[in-house]
């Protein structure tokens, strides 16, 4: 396949300004000393909204090739929506990837797929690529469900919304179970879900869209187990929340061919 494989760290509510460049620095130090080649693997960051002007400035004045994306967007373009940040904003600060229904979202927020729906439909029209999550919990897991349940929510967040309008869009495939508790699912369980969606992307759109959309897999992603999983045909990166806060360690990550 032509899909270019990506490592993206999702901070969450970790690393306040100071230390979100500090981490960045150090990433891309990192990743030259090792004379990684990023258009082989491609690097991106995801820090809390406060931290996004500081990177997007250390990233234009070293010109680095680290990507930066947002951890949630506003479904509305503008107005009176106190605490929200919208797309457009988010577009002037350089952001390339924004991550949309993440499972923390959806349990903490209460987000629906139907905002999850509009939400990716404000980060296409400003040009953001969405990093759509998906993923099952325990309960479901348990039960058999983790396929259908999975592809319920993609075919729901991405309802309506057109082929023309995804060419960015990644999925990210993060069972909720292995989430940060350190137990990460075995390759066979990533590629099983992470092929279902690709399926479902077929069915919902053509083979073209499924063969060229990313899809990571989420869920206590280390340097020892990335390549495992990274080794099945349908994982096309990984969504990285704790060990992405290291950037020794996330560096390790985005080098696991070496
Ligand atoms: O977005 C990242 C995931 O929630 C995974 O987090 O690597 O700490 O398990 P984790």
């Amino acid at each position: 396949n032509t899909r270019t494989p990506l490592m993206a760290g999702n901070w969450k509510m970790n690393l306040d300004h100071h230390q979100a460049t500090h981490t960045v620095q150090k990433l891309a130090w990192t990743l030259k000393d090792a004379k990684h080649d990023y258009s082989t693997v491609e690097v991106a960051v995801l820090p809390p909204f406060t931290d996004l002007r500081s990177v997007q400035t250390l990233v234009d004045a070293d010109k680095l090739d680290v990507k930066y994306g947002a951890q949630d967007v506003s479904a509305h373009l503008e107005g009176a929506y106190t605490g929200e940040i919208s797309a457009t904003m988010l577009a002037k600060l350089g952001v390339t990837y924004v991550a949309i229904g993440h499972s923390e979202r959806r349990e903490y927020h209460a987000e629906t797929d139907a905002l999850l729906n509009e939400k990716i439909l404000a980060a296409v029209g400003q040009g953001l690529a969405p990093v759509l999550c998906v993923g099952e919990g325990l309960d479901v897991r348990k039960a058999g469900e983790q396929i259908p349940h999975t592809i319920a929510q993609l075919q729901g967040a991405l309802a309506g919304i057109p082929a023309t309008q995804l060419e960015n869009l990644v999925v990210a495939y993060e069972p909720v179970w292995a989430i940060g508790t350190g137990e990460v699912a075995t390759p066979e369980d990533a590629q099983e879900v992470c092929g279902a969606i690709r399926g479902a992307l077929g069915d919902l759109y053509d083979g073209e869209l499924a063969d060229a959309t990313r899809v990571l897999y989420g869920g206590s992603v280390k340097s020892s187990n990335v390549a495992a999983i990274m080794s099945q045909p349908d994982v096309d990166g990984a969504l990285v929340g704790g060990a992405s806060l290291d950037p020794e360690e996330f560096a390790k990550i985005v080098r696991y061919q070496a």
